[in-house]
């Protein structure tokens, strides 16, 4: 069940009235992963926090299927209006994942994690990670304590704000990144500008045979 901290009505009521609200050009992010999933001859993908699918399509058009998770229901309207019907996106939170018994060559989660608190945060990159196929590469993006909305609102924990009514943010450096991912593969961390200071990492689930 979605819990106080992830609030669907803050979604619904933002893609209500704000529809396509990022546009629909893929982020930065989602063209460089598009890339790295290519070389690694990645075939199908999960996408948690989904949205109405702008990152979604161009892996689509690189062959590659892919799957979401997604908890307001106007955005996966928005996404089968716009991109067909052929994605399977499961309506619901992440904190109730796993929505399927698949293991996904890859995961790209782009702008979620940091929505979430921290038993929230490492049951999220626990159920990405018993979701990935041996060898399989999962990715994420974050935002950073650069941005200038760090410690804005109000306080809740440690680097963890209610920066407006509804959403809470909790703001990553390096050594959080490396605390929450290091024991889920975590292999680089890179600094990337998606209108805000963001980090995107990669993590490796390495073969147990
Ligand atoms: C910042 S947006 C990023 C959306 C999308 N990745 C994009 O940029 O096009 C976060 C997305 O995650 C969804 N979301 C927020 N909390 C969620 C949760 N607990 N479970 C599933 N989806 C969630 C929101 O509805 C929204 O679509």
């Amino acid at each position: 069940m979605a819990n106080e901290t992830e609030k669907p009505e803050f979604w619904e009521s933002a893609f209500d009235e704000k529809k396509e609200m990022w546009g629909f050009t893929p982020s930065k992010s989602a063209v460089l992963t598009k890339d790295f999933f290519v070389q690694k001859l990645t075939k199908n993908i999960l996408i948690p926090g989904i949205g109405y699918g702008r990152n979604a399509q161009i892996f689509k058009e690189n062959g590659i299927t892919v799957t979401g998770i997604e908890i307001s229901k106007t955005a996966i309207e928005l996404a089968r209006k716009h991109y067909g019907t052929d994605m399977i996106i499961h309506h619901g939170s992440v904190t109730d994942m796993p929505f399927d018994k698949y293991q996904y060559d890859g995961i790209f989660c782009y702008a979620l994690i940091h929505l979430l608190d921290a038993s929230e945060r490492e049951k999220l990159i626990r159920d990405c990670y018993n979701q990935l196929s041996d060898n399989g590469y999962m990715i994420f993006t974050m935002i950073s304590k650069e941005a200038h909305t760090y410690g804005q609102g109000k306080f809740l924990s440690e680097d963890r704000y209610e920066i407006f009514d509804g959403v809470k943010m909790f703001f990553y450096d390096r050594e959080s990144i490396k605390s929450e991912f290091n024991q889920y593969g975590l292999f680089e961390i890179t600094e990337i500008n998606e209108n805000q200071p963001f980090f995107l990492i990669k993590c490796k689930k390495e073969t147990t045979r």
